[in-house]
């Protein structure tokens, strides 16, 4: 199994993730971050810090959501490890709000 980033984290990019992953398996581009599943060791320690609830296991990944599995494979790789925690994209907080987020 793994653990999949999904849309909430398009132009938000919070960054809070990171911070708690024991293997740097983020990786990112300008506008979110993915999940390298082969790095993943599932230990869910991601999930509750994501402020707009966007990383689930495999397994719970929401219908609407499903793509995103393969679409964190396929992108992680390629892309440089994020593992600092950084300024979250302009806008960011207004689209937290927009997503139903305090
Ligand atoms: Fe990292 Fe654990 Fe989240 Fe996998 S589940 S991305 S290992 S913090
Ligand atoms: Fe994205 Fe949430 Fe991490 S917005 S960068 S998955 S804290």
């Amino acid at each position: 199994m793994t653990y999949v980033v999904t849309t909430n984290c398009q132009d938000c990019r919070f960054t809070d993730c990171v911070t708690v992953c024991p293997v740097d398996c983020f990786h990112g581009d300008g506008r979110m971050l993915y999940i390298d599943p082969d790095e993943c060791i599932d230990c869910g320690a991601c999930v509750p810090e994501c402020p707009v609830e966007a990383i689930f296991a495999e397994d719970d990944v929401p219908e609407s959501e499903q793509q995103w599995t393969a679409i964190n494979a396929e992108k992680a790789p390629q892309l440089p490890v994020v593992n600092e925690k950084g300024d979250a994209l302009p806008g960011a907080d207004e689209r937290k709000k927009a997503l139903g987020f305090a």
